[in-house]
């Protein structure tokens, strides 16, 4: 077996953000129409790159941006692809986008780019990001991804620091009406996870047949933060179960080898991390959390452990039965531990994505990455060079669709506990979790939390286990310490470098 859970306290900036939380307190007793909040977006983080950065060591001898050469696509039906260029994204290496339909009114929108080093050789990576409703195009312009948008939204430089270095990358806008992605029409907007899992599924099997069939052999690595928490172990049951099935009836599988799954900061059970407000917010640990001292005062505290074990209660029995309304009266209980925190936020303190932060915008603390990622996109001339209509609208975030979500359905409210169970017990999909140190939002302490709980055959060893320090060697070939990590099963260290 080799089923295997890390944890990394990276100290590197955290990245990401999930529910814009109740504006009152007094709020989260009434129902959640009263609550009107809304998420922010996704995604953020890492330093702003320098805009000098143009060398790309990894990048081998000879190799060039190729700008014309297609990528094989036997069925035109339904697919859309539109081979870009260094005038869109400087990445140093070849990239293509493109819409797959994944039913007759639902597309799907990607963004892929060829591995710096290796791109026959090197396993792929599929990236999303969260929201729920917000653009993965977060993670692929503001994050990991081979280049990135300049301050004022009108151009990309390079990253030199790219996960393309070592992996193909597809960054996906799901669910349908996220980002470029497309519906006919509001009404085909999913909100729950079942419809989001069927439609990634299928976009993975008509991707990999059609697209980029050449990648199928690969090993492939679903990548994702925040939201992608419950967005990605849906959809990877959704996938086993159909390879069992398919098994069932000896058919052949269409699916390709998932190697791993990987979550940052994400969002798996609410009581967890909202227990993780405590560890986070009232004990002084420098080492978690980069600051020196309490971060809330003592009333505050007391409030939050007092409020913990209702929280809990709920959220246990949440866990049990997966009932959307006792999942949300989870929900309800748990959330509002997490003020203290917000108040914080939105005195313009305290960014909920990097406490060591301030929050400037007094809101999501977001709208820096947005802003740009908006003007970017949504100049004439990017949507030409998309091969995008003249009429398309970016938004980072669809707040239709996230609003639906919260309102429309109970899915938001889930915990992941037993999808993530499922996936450990019954596959061999290896699991890596990383957490920010000053990631507040999904705290380091409440995803130790969710991961201590977790029913399967490696808890107890995990459970037992230290943290260890997590060493790197960076570019210049020097031993760094990048943070803590454990794992159970396997023995493999969760931490490669592609
Ligand atoms: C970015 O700048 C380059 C010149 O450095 C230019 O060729 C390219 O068209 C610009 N891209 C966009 C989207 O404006
Ligand atoms: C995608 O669109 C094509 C053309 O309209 C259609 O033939 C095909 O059935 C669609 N695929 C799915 C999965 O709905
Ligand atoms: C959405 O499209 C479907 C099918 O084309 C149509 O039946 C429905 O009335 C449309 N809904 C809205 C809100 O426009
Ligand atoms: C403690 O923090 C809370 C929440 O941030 C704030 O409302 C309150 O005024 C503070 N109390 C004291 C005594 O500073
Ligand atoms: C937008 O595209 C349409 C259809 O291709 C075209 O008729 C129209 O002139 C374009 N508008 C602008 C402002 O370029």
């Amino acid at each position: 077996m080799k089923l295997e859970i890390t944890l990394l306290w990276l100290a590197i900036r955290p990245a990401l953000g999930f529910l814009r939380p109740p504006q009152h307190h007094e709020s989260t007793a009434a129902g959640r129409d009263r609550w009107g909040f809304q998420q922010t977006p996704v995604g953020l983080a890492q330093q702003p790159l320098g805009v000098e950065i143009p060398e790309i060591p990894t990048i081998p001898r000879g190799r060039r941006a190729l700008y014309s050469e297609p990528f094989p696509v036997d069925d035109p039906n339904g697919i859309r692809v539109q081979p870009v260029d260094e005038r869109l994204c400087k990445s140093g290496a070849r990239q293509l986008t493109g819409h797959v339909n994944v039913t007759q009114h639902k597309s799907l929108f990607f963004w892929f780019h060829e591995s710096r080093r290796d791109p026959k050789n090197d396993p792929l990576i599929i990236w999303l990001n969260g929201g729920p409703g917000a653009s993965s195009l977060m993670g692929g312009l503001t994050e990991l991804g081979p280049c990135a948008i300049n301050e004022e939204g009108t151009n990309t430089t390079c990253n030199p620091n790219s996960w393309s270095n070592f992996a193909n990358i597809m960054f996906v806008d799901q669910p349908a009406g996220v980002g470029f992605s497309t519906a006919s029409n509001d009404s085909y907007f999913p909100f729950t996870t079942q419809d989001t899992a069927t439609d990634f599924s299928t976009f993975i099997r008509r991707l990999f047949k059609h697209v980029i069939p050449e990648f199928a052999s690969h090993k492939v690595h679903f990548m994702g933060e925040s939201f992608a928490g419950v967005y990605f172990p849906s959809i990877l049951v959704k996938i086993l179960d159909q390879q069992q099935h398919l098994k069932e009836l000896g058919l052949r599988d269409p699916f390709p080898k998932i190697e791993s799954l990987v979550l940052a900061d994400a969002l798996v059970d609410w009581a967890a991390n909202s227990f993780g407000f405590y560890r986070t917010g009232c004990i002084e640990r420098p080492d978690e959390t980069g600051i020196k001292g309490q971060i809330l005062n003592d009333t505050a505290c007391e409030w939050i452990s007092r409020s913990i074990s209702d929280c809990e209660r709920l959220g246990s029995e949440c866990r049990i039965s997966m009932d959307g309304p006792t999942c949300l009266a989870s929900f309800t209980l748990c959330f509002p531990i997490g003020d203290p925190v917000w108040d914080l936020a939105r005195a313009g303190k305290r960014s909920p994505y990097d406490m060591r932060a301030d929050c400037p915008d007094r809101d999501i603390c977001l709208s820096y990455f947005e802003n740009r990622m908006t003007t970017y996109l949504n100049q004439p001339q990017v949507l030409e060079l998309l091969g995008l209509p003249n009429n398309t609208v970016y938004l980072g975030t669809n707040y239709v669709i996230n609003d639906r979500w919260s309102n429309w359905g109970y899915d938001t409210y889930l915990p992941m506990i037993d999808r993530m169970s499922k996936i450990l017990e019954q596959s061999d999909v290896r699991v890596l979790i990383y957490n920010g140190n000053s990631d507040w939002i999904v705290n380091t302490a409440g995803t130790l939390e969710w991961m201590n709980i977790l029913p399967w055959s490696g808890n107890g060893e995990f459970r037992a286990k230290d943290l260890k320090q997590w060493e790197y060697i960076d570019n210049e070939g020097k031993k760094q310490k990048g943070g803590m990590k454990k794992y159970a099963k396997g023995g493999e260290v969760g931490v490669r470098r592609y």
